[in-house]
């Protein structure tokens, strides 16, 4: 990994906002999730708007052969909005994908190019995790609204030797589609292209089924990844997981035995921003300096599908 950059919508929302259309509270969001406030895109800006935006910080003047787009809001639903993003950072005719594995889209967008790149088939990647979240939400619902945000990050991954930092991986990455159902979005796809009912086309979510599942999965996954390095939980200077509720986060670092203070989070400015959640944290937290050059770095990830996965990394001296 060797440069990162972000984009946020520049319209922040508090919890007190919220609050006055729907029936919630400040107090109410904040001591369940950890959320103060979140960003909201503008009507009209899209995903594809914040993922050139973090592309193009994390790029500079350099450029890259393939770029990985992490999303589950792309612009459309056909074609994937990779190509578009490629086209606007003026990346000629690199090869150009969406990744969707949900809020765990970023971590599997990672294995993609590290695979790439180990491969032979791409020297360096631009990947990405972009979404906007608050497309897919019922603005009516108390259980979603408060939860998400939108935003983008992004990082670059170039070819280099396993054991320099930077180098990422291994991974471990997995699914349990039995229970998509459990945050989902019916309706709109090619199974149920159209439904009378509106709800068929926001997103529902289990919410309390959700927070366990991401609790087991995240703290399993993080142990088989520490175990296949050959890593001690005590080797971890910073757990950088999923930014979905600060109890969730801070749930799966007592279970794996990590002190308080290796966990990174933002999740109290952005919410939950799906794709965007991971490398929003890590840029963040460089910039407050909780993460600094030679720190050991655990990342993992949970969202729907069911999907999950974790992967490791000391952290570098970015470009
Ligand atoms: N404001 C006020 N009250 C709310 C509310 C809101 N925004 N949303 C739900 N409630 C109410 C419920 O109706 C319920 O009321 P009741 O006790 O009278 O039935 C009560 O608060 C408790 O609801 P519950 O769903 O049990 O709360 P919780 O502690 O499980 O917190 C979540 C709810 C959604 C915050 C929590 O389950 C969670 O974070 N789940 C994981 C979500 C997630 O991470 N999704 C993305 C995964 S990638």
């Amino acid at each position: 990994m060797t440069a990162l950059g972000r984009a946020l919508p520049e319209r922040v929302v508090t919890n007190d906002e919220l609050a006055q259309t729907l029936d919630t509270s400040d107090e109410w969001i904040r001591t369940r999730t950890g959320i103060r406030e979140r960003r909201m895109a503008a009507p009209g800006e899209s995903t594809v708007d914040l993922a050139v935006a973090a592309g193009r910080e994390a790029l500079g003047d350099s450029s890259v052969d393939a770029v990985v787009l992490a999303t589950s809001t792309a612009d459309q639903l056909c074609p994937a909005s990779a190509p578009q993003v490629a086209a606007r950072l003026g990346l000629g005719t690199a090869a150009a994908f969406d990744v969707n594995a949900v809020c765990s889209g970023f971590v599997y967008a990672l294995a993609t190019a590290q695979g790439f790149i180990a491969g032979g088939i791409a020297n360096r990647v631009l990947v990405i995790g972009a979404d906007v979240f608050t497309s897919l939400v019922d603005p009516t619902d108390r259980t979603t609204v408060p939860i998400f945000g939108d935003g983008a990050g992004a990082v670059v991954l170039r070819a280099g030797d396993s054991d320099e930092p930077g180098a990422i991986g291994p991974f471990d990455l997995h699914s349990e589609g039995e229970l998509a159902d459990l945050l989902w979005v019916e309706a709109g796809g090619s199974k149920h292209r159209f439904s009378e009912d509106q709800r068929d086309h926001h997103l529902v979510m289990q919410g309390t089924a959700v927070f366990r599942h991401a609790c087991a999965r995240m703290a399993e996954s993080s142990r088989a990844v520490l175990e296949q390095a050959g890593w001690m939980v005590g080797d971890v200077d910073r757990f950088v997981g999923h930014q979905a509720n600060i109890r969730i986060l801070q749930a799966t670092a007592k279970h794996l035995g990590l002190p308080a203070d290796a966990v990174v989070a933002n999740i109290d400015r952005v919410g939950n921003t799906s794709a965007a959640s991971i490398p929003l944290a890590l840029a963040d937290a460089v910039d407050d300096g909780t993460l600094v050059p030679g720190h050991r770095v655990l990342l993992t990830a949970f969202g729907a599908g069911l999907t999950w996965g974790s992967t490791l990394l000391t952290w570098p001296e970015l470009g």
